[in-house]
């Protein structure tokens, strides 16, 4: 049978992230590609799972999240951020963050509505504005430092601009989006009545004393912003598939609208854990967790500066964007591709993260650190065998 994808994925193929695993398992190498951690989250939280398994409540949990959760949740922003959310009807819980984005999309947005996205994107958010039948406009933002310009956001809005989409902490850059680039983005949305979509799935995730700031924080921003998260990041369940949103009724409602009929409800058990997590696993373990994920930045970033990479040290996530121009002489794919068979450690091409400015991508590698140490020492093994200008000793 000839191809039958309809029409308006066929420009997205497989996701990067797939492609680059098979290849990184295909060749034994290191897995810096994909974004999973190599090491369990903590054990009480999966005890909570196997409890609510037994505890026979395996059945279908309401469509907008199990109650334990959304009460967990609302509380959990209230006691970050000083937010005010109704648990049962301002927040939703989705199957990830994944979903959340694909539902808030479709949920919200009607055909030709325009939506503006920062470049480098999280690569699910073309194909699900491609569904909704809206338009993104693009605004690149470039290395090292990812600074944005004002007057170029600006000039991408016009009366068809319905929503602008937000990931900060940002994949794949590090980015942390100060307060005052929130504030002029702030500005724009009340100026020309936007709303905002924030992927805020590393929230938790920030280093040397940056701060994450919630969009819906800002005045006037609570009624007109999605904010959306995830546990897997958090707790280091990616495979769990639990995320949610917060917002105002309206725009929860609108994102419900869509999820009932993709996914109606996630897994009872794992949201009853997650509540748990929510509950139990507050400011320590934040701490913890912020200052092991230091440690493994700090040494991935020494690393690649030792080889020959440039970059500066991401201030968010558990990704390092590095230009690789001094010791490599092609693009972005034939880069991941030699790293991957020849020096046997994964990476990520991120030109599929770029519309606009694709040019920007190709002399960029992505490296993510939600990696054991073991893991990391192993791929600087790897890399130190790496000779400037792909000279291979
Ligand atoms: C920016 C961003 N948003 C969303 C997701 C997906 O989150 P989830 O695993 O909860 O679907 C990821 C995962 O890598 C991400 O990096």
């Amino acid at each position: 049978m000839g191809l039958v994808i309809a029409d308006r994925l066929v420009p997205f193929g497989t996701t990067i992230f797939a492609e680059m695993t098979a290849l990184a398992q295909e060749h034994g190498a290191i897995n810096l590609a994909q974004g999973f951690p190599d090491f369990e989250g903590p054990p009480e939280i999966v005890e909570a799972a196997v409890r609510a398994l037994r505890s026979g409540d395996n059945q279908y949990a309401r469509s907008r999240g199990h109650p334990e959760l959304v009460r967990a949740i609302a509380e959990s922003y209230g006691r970050n951020y000083g937010m005010e959310y109704d648990p049962m009807e301002e927040v939703v819980v989705f199957s990830g963050a994944t979903e959340g984005i694909t539902a808030s999309l479709l949920g919200l947005l009607n055909p030709g509505d325009e939506v503006i996205l920062f470049e480098p994107f999280y690569d699910s958010y073309p194909p699900g504005l491609a569904l909704s039948g809206a338009v993104p406009r693009f605004l690149t933002l470039r290395a090292p430092d990812f600074a944005f310009d004002m007057d170029a956001l600006q000039a991408l809005v016009n009366r068809r601009t319905r929503m602008i989409v937000l990931n900060t902490p940002m994949n794949p850059t590090g980015k942390v989006f100060t307060r005052q680039e929130l504030e002029v983005i702030a500005a724009l949305c009340l100026e020309y009545d936007l709303l905002a979509l924030t992927d805020e799935v590393y929230e938790h995730l920030v280093f040397d004393g940056a701060r994450h700031i919630p969009l819906a924080c800002l005045p006037g921003m609570r009624e007109r912003t999605l904010t959306l998260s995830s546990a897997g990041k958090t707790y280091s369940f990616t495979g769990w598939k639990i995320g949610w949103g917060t917002g105002p009724k309206a725009l929860v409602d609108g994102a419900q609208a869509a999820h009932q009929f993709l996914t109606y409800s996630v897994p009872t058990p794992l949201q009853r854990a997650v509540a748990y997590a929510l509950e139990n696993f507050t400011t320590d373990y934040i701490a913890r967790y912020q200052a092991e994920y230091t440690a493994r930045r700090d040494f991935l970033v020494s690393v690649l500066r030792d080889v020959g990479f440039r970059l500066a040290a991401p201030q968010g996530t558990y990704f390092v964007l590095a230009d690789f121009r001094d010791i490599f002489d092609g693009d972005d794919r034939a880069f991941a591709y030699w790293l991957t068979k020849e020096h046997r450690v994964a990476a990520i091409p991120p030109s599929a993260f770029y519309a606009r400015d694709v040019e920007e991508g190709r002399r960029l590698a992505r490296f993510a650190f939600c990696k054991r140490m073991e893991t990391l020492e192993a791929a600087a093994e790897r890399f130190r065998r790496i000779a400037p200008c792909g000279d291979t000793r």
